[in-house]
């Protein structure tokens, strides 16, 4: 078996665009890595200081859009910083997205040194995710940056 990171390269080197070489990487990820319950992409919306929901594989969530600053997803698009949260329920600052959320990991994308969009990571256990969580997402969002 492929490793993801070569799964991931081969997704997003393949013919087709990229809203489908997105989507196809939530749903590897969501497929592959147990602890992955809701995979998604925001990217910043246009001028303006927030984000909008791109590609997701997992339960539909109302925050399509997020202001800059607002929940986990928002603090990071200011922060420049991935962001992991073992317990949503001990974060004053979070956007629930489903009840069964436990914990979430939020990693930034630059291009060209600007923070231009993340991939947030819901999960249904509580206190998942680890540094082999962080270099994936950190490989993922570097191989996504090159391609946006
Ligand atoms: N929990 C996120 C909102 C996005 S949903 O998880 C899909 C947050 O606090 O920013």
């Amino acid at each position: 078996m492929e490793s993801l990171q070569k799964r991931v390269e081969l997704i997003l080197s393949s013919e087709t665009s990229t809203e489908e070489k997105l989507q196809k990487v939530c749903q590897l990820l969501h497929d592959e890595v147990p602890h992955y319950n809701w995979v998604g992409f925001y990217f910043k919306n246009g001028d303006k200081e927030e984000l909008k929901l791109g590609p997701y594989v997992g339960a539909p969530t109302d925050h399509i859009i997020i202001p800059y600053g607002k929940g986990i997803c928002g603090q990071v698009a200011v922060s420049n910083e991935t962001f992991v949260v073992p317990d949503v329920q001990q974060e004053s600052n979070y956007l629930a997205c489903s009840l069964e959320t436990k914990a979430e990991i939020v990693v930034p994308i630059f291009k060209n040194g600007e923070n231009i969009g993340q991939i947030d990571i819901d999960s249904h256990v509580i206190d998942p995710f680890t540094e082999k969580d962080e270099e994936l997402l950190n490989f993922i969002c570097s191989k996504v940056s090159e391609i946006i």
